[in-house]
């Protein structure tokens, strides 16, 4: 397969993240290990998992056998939200590196900010994910799914910055103010389910932008995201779409086109997962 090299973005320790990545939201573990491989198979080098996917023993095995060294592929784990208690993040994060088989992840998450649990006490998952840091097990940290509110409270108390935000953001649902605040403190902005779960797929201004270009909707969904600097990791369990997806660096879309694309915004009509000020499952 002839594809461009994928980009990377650099993270605030130095650390260069492929911009395009594997997702693995509700890939069944009896099917990861071949997902994930065939995907590896054509060039993904940064697979996403959580613990709360239930499937880091077989992205783990995954990697393991393709034969490519702990360095050449970027893994990212988040913690789950029953394990927010000191003891239960230490626990759950040694399990979290016996399953990917390795030592340490390229980046860990706190999955959810939860504010209704644990009384509000963002900081005390934080504090753990600061001591995963420094032992040198988590080579970057960050949170996934932190509104401003939660952000700021991180910003103020934090002896380790967030370095990345995974959020929620596609074309209906861009996310700004999130993603802004992210980048002024310097922050590496994931956006997730940048396919919107599959919608982009058959819409039909995409469609008509990518035959300009010779690219599918999908494929002109990603590059949006890309082109404003976000990482993606779109999750297909198809070889042909894992390819589709992985082939989308060699065109720019035009700033008109960009702009076109930025007016399918819906706000919250455009969310496809859940809030995070009113996600409080564990
Ligand atoms: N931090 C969080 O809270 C959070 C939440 C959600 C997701 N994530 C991460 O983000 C990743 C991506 O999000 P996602 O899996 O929810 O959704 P997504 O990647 O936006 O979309 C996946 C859906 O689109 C379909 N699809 C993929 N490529 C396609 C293509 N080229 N043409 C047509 N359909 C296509 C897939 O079906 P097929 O499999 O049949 O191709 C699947 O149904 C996740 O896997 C996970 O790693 C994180």
């Amino acid at each position: 397969m002839l594809a461009c090299p994928i980009p990377h973005v650099l993270l605030p320790t130095g650390a260069a993240m492929p911009q395009l990545g594997f997702g693995t939201y509700k890939v069944d573990p009896e099917v990861t290990f071949d997902v994930v491989s065939q995907a590896i198979e054509l060039g993904y080098r940064h697979i996403d998992t959580a613990q709360m996917y239930a499937n880091e023993a077989q992205v783990g095995q995954a990697w393991e056998q393709s034969g490519l060294s702990r360095d050449q592929v970027f893994l990212t784990s988040k913690l789950n939200n029953g394990n927010h208690q000191p003891e239960r993040a230490r626990d759950s994060f040694a399990q979290t590196l016996d399953d990917l088989r390795t030592d340490y992840v390229d980046l860990f998450l706190i999955h959810w900010p939860l504010p209704s649990l644990y009384d509000g006490d963002l900081m005390m998952p934080w504090r753990v994910l600061e001591e995963f840091f420094d032992q040198g097990r988590a080579r970057a940290i960050g949170v996934s799914n932190f509104q401003p509110d939660h952000l700021k409270v991180l910003f103020n108390h934090a002896e380790i910055q967030p370095m990345v935000s995974q959020v929620e953001a596609h074309p209906y649902l861009p996310n700004n103010a999130v993603r802004d605040m992210a980048r002024h403190a310097g922050m590496v902005t994931q956006a997730w389910s940048p396919l919107a779960r599959g919608r982009a797929a058959h819409d039909p201004l995409l469609a008509s932008i990518g035959e300009k270009y010779g690219a599918s909707a999908s494929q002109v969904a990603l590059r949006w995201a890309t082109m404003r600097g976000d990482v993606v990791f779109p999750k297909s369990l198809s070889v042909q779409r894992q390819q589709e997806n992985f082939m989308i660096f060699d065109y720019e879309l035009s700033e008109q086109d960009m702009e076109s694309i930025s007016a399918l915004d819906e706000g919250e009509a455009g969310r496809t997962g859940s809030h995070p000020d009113t996600m409080n499952r564990l």
